[in-house]
């Protein structure tokens, strides 16, 4: 954990920032983690994955954008996704996941709202399921009350909720009686003690304990990690309590544990491969290299070598 907040907080000076964006030393590790910076990129790398078997779920990367232009250009280029995915052969295997921030949250709940439903108006045509990623505990209660909302009249949709925030358990509660589909995570955000368990081993029980709820009583809930001691003893939990592998998908993160993403399609379960992409990939990219030390290793040595 302490890894991960001198990451993050390091992340954010400005001058690391400018120096991550602009070096080309750091693109093939950017490249490790996202598709690519267009919508071309992102369809191709999508293309051969469901070739391979997988599903996938495409984020075109930006998040708390500063205007109501910026939001709905946002939002136009989320319909542009959708329109690609609608034209698509294999417009079944792939969905969206959108940031409320991305749309306008800061900008106020029925902006990013109106343009939700927006997405979700020309998603329902293609049948596509759009996911409303979850961002900083700032924006939980929010993102969980326009999802509600959004709901009731759009069924192709869900959203994420996170381990780590002492909050999900109602939550999860909450969403699980309304028939929303959840998607649980460990949670990737800097959190302060006050509304985040500090240690691991407090997240990583948490996680076990909702998944597992999620699995005996959520509606496709999708299972997303690349811990695979977690995954083993879901694994444990979904065969002696004999879940089918329909009910329910594994999902994990583009380029991470690639092993572990062909292990599970192997054993005939229904993974999606979560596929980044776009040009403001910096807060996507620091957030994976916190959550793993031998990250940064990876890329002090390939900047040493080069
Ligand atoms: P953990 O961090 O304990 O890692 C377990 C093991 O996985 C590591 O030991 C390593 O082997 C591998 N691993 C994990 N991360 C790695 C990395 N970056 N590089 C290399 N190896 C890595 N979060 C959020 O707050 N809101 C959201 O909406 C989402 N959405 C989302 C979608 C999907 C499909 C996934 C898989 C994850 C998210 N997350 C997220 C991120 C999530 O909260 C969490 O930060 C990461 O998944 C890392 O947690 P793990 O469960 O993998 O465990």
């Amino acid at each position: 954990m302490l890894f991960r907040t001198l990451i993050l907080q390091a992340s954010a000076l400005p001058f690391v920032k400018r120096f991550v964006r602009e070096s080309r030393l750091f693109r093939p590790i950017v490249r490790r983690f996202i598709a690519g910076e267009t919508l071309d990129d992102a369809m191709s790398a999508a293309t051969s994955l469901v070739d391979e078997g997988f599903r996938v779920s495409l984020d075109l990367l930006g998040e708390n954008v500063a205007t109501l232009e910026e939001a709905h250009a946002a939002t136009a280029a989320y319909q542009q996704v959708l329109d690609r995915i609608a034209g698509s052969p294999q417009r079944e295997m792939i969905n969206i996941s959108i940031k409320l921030t991305a749309l306008g949250l800061d900008q106020g709940d029925e902006v990013a709202e109106a343009n939700y439903r927006d997405l979700l108006q020309s998603a329902s045509k293609s049948g596509t399921f759009v996911r409303a990623d979850m961002e900083a505990s700032e924006y939980t209660a929010r993102t969980v009350e326009i999802v509600e909302r959004v709901h009731r009249s759009f069924a192709n949709t869900g959203t994420v909720l996170q381990s780590y925030l002492y909050r999900t358990d109602g939550d999860l509660e909450r969403l699980i009686a309304a028939g929303i589909r959840v998607r649980i995570v460990k949670g990737a955000y800097l959190e302060p003690p006050e509304v985040a368990f500090p240690e691991k081993a407090d997240v990583d029980a948490k996680y076990l304990e909702q998944a597992k709820k999620l699995l005996l009583r959520g509606h496709y809930p999708a299972i997303a990690s690349q811990d695979e001691l977690l995954i083993n003893r879901i694994l444990d939990f979904v065969e002696a309590r004999g879940i089918e592998k329909d009910r329910f998908e594994f999902q994990m993160l583009y380029g991470i544990r690639r092993d572990l993403q062909h292990r599970l399609l192997a054993a005939g379960y229904r993974v999606r491969i979560y596929i980044p992409y776009g040009e403001a990939w910096y807060p996507y990219f620091s957030r994976r290299l916190a959550e793993r030390p031998a990250n940064l290793l990876f890329i002090t040595r390939s900047l040493l070598h080069k």
